[in-house]
């Protein structure tokens, strides 16, 4: 058994892999080659609603993630199954669809389809054979912690791993944007595959999302915990509300470039420049533009405070923030707001914010390294108190990203 790379894994995930391996065979039949990957989630801690608008974020990845085993077949066929649907998805490497077929198979077939095109387009090698494939993992799905964007960049990693294709980080993380916006055909950002697909162990990743520049900024895992809450409130929303949002920010930057010649995204326009045209713009879209603006102030202002090992100042921009996605951006509902209000009058918590698109899903509160017990007790019972159902609360750790965890 090979472990490449200096990350000790945990010894729940060797369980979780073999019982992942196991289930293999049960699906795909006894055989040799088996390889198997990790790809984490993502939390994003700063920057709700960025990276669209071409301003700074400052997520990390998690130890929770998509599990991918998968080996060699000797024929064209590819073969993809899931270990939380009884379906295996069948189709020959040489009548790959143009649309989708529906369901969460398209993501990793976008990859597929995606990877293809780009040895075609190079002259590369076409990949000679097909594959069984079975995808599981420990991370809640829909949840607005990423789970496609950590399934597209695995199956990246996975596909460069057995076609040799030699990808750089950055191509896998542009790959799996490419599978979901163009095959699967969501407007998503960079921020989650970038966050997946580019992290660092201990770190929180700064990405600019103007130029696609990153930096590794240390986090203190020593002093600082990152406990995630699920409010089980489904994201129904979320992707029609989404792409109203990017719309709606591409609208108001619109009306505002013409005052601000230098522009190049909404992130780049001076809150001065807002407030002088205000009276002529929409108010909703005057309100979305305000909360990019003053979020892409505080988002470098988190950065300061991250640097300067500032524990409440990082806690006290994340509650703002909380406060500009409800107030401005509305983007959040009861239960998100009665997490981040519980967190806020919690001795141990820093701060809170929900995390992801928003509509539902999970809040991520900061909170100081031994009070994650009294602080999840505190978030457990008020949200208990109010909404009648105990939500999920856990700490997640840091992930060092996408890799092949080991083969036989
Ligand atoms: C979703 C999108 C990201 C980002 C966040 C909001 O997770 O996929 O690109 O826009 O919402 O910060």
């Amino acid at each position: 058994m090979a472990i490449p790379g200096t990350h000790t894994e945990p010894p729940a995930r060797f369980e979780q892999m073999l019982d992942h391996m196991a289930r293999f065979e049960q699906c795909h039949g006894p055989g040799q080659g088996q390889r198997f990957f990790f790809s984490p989630g993502r939390v994003n801690l700063f920057g709700g609603h960025l990276d669209y608008n071409g301003g700074p974020v400052m997520p990390t990845a998690i130890d929770r993630g998509t599990f991918i085993a998968a080996r060699t077949r000797p024929d064209r066929l590819l073969r993809m199954a899931s270990a939380f649907d009884s379906q295996v998805v069948e189709i020959e490497l040489d009548r790959l669809p143009n649309s989708p077929l529906g369901g969460w198979v398209d993501y990793p077939l976008g990859v597929v389809i995606d990877l293809m095109a780009g040895q075609s387009r190079r002259d590369g090698p076409e990949p000679q054979h097909g594959m069984d494939i079975l995808f599981g993992g420990d991370l809640p799905i829909g949840s607005g912690l990423s789970s496609s964007a950590s399934i597209c960049v695995g199956t990246a990693l996975m596909l460069d791993a057995f076609w040799d294709l030699g990808l750089s980080q950055v191509e896998r993380v542009h790959s799996a944007l490419r599978a979901e916006r163009s095959f699967v055909g969501v407007q998503c950002g960079i921020m989650d595959p970038y966050a997946i697909g580019c992290a660092r162990e201990g770190h929180l990743l700064w990405l600019d999302c103007k130029d696609e520049s990153i930096e590794f900024l240390p986090i203190d895992h020593d002093r600082l915990s990152i406990l995630v809450t699920n409010t089980g409130v489904q994201r129904t929303l979320a992707a029609s509300e989404f792409n109203r949002r990017v719309e709606q920010c591409s609208l108001a930057f619109e009306a505002l470039r013409m005052a601000c010649p230098t522009a190049t995204c909404l992130r780049d326009i001076p809150l001065e420049v807002l407030e002088d045209h205000r009276g002529s713009l929409d108010s909703v879209l005057a309100n979305r533009a305000e909360h990019v603006i003053r979020e892409t102030r505080r988002t470098f202002e988190a950065r300061e405070h991250l640097l300067a090992g500032n524990s409440q100042g990082m806690g006290d921009c994340m509650t703002q923030t909380h406060e500009s996605l409800r107030r401005l951006y509305e983007v959040s509902c009861p239960e998100l707001d009665l997490l981040v209000e519980a967190a806020e009058a919690c001795p141990g918590a820093y701060g809170a914010r929900l995390t992801g698109a928003g509509f539902g899903g999970c809040t991520v509160t900061l909170v100081s390294r031994g009070e994650e017990e009294k602080v999840r007790g505190v978030l457990k019972a008020r949200f208990q108190g109010r909404f009648g159902v105990l939500p999920q609360v856990e700490v997640f750790e840091g992930d060092p990203g996408p890799r092949e965890i080991f083969g036989f």
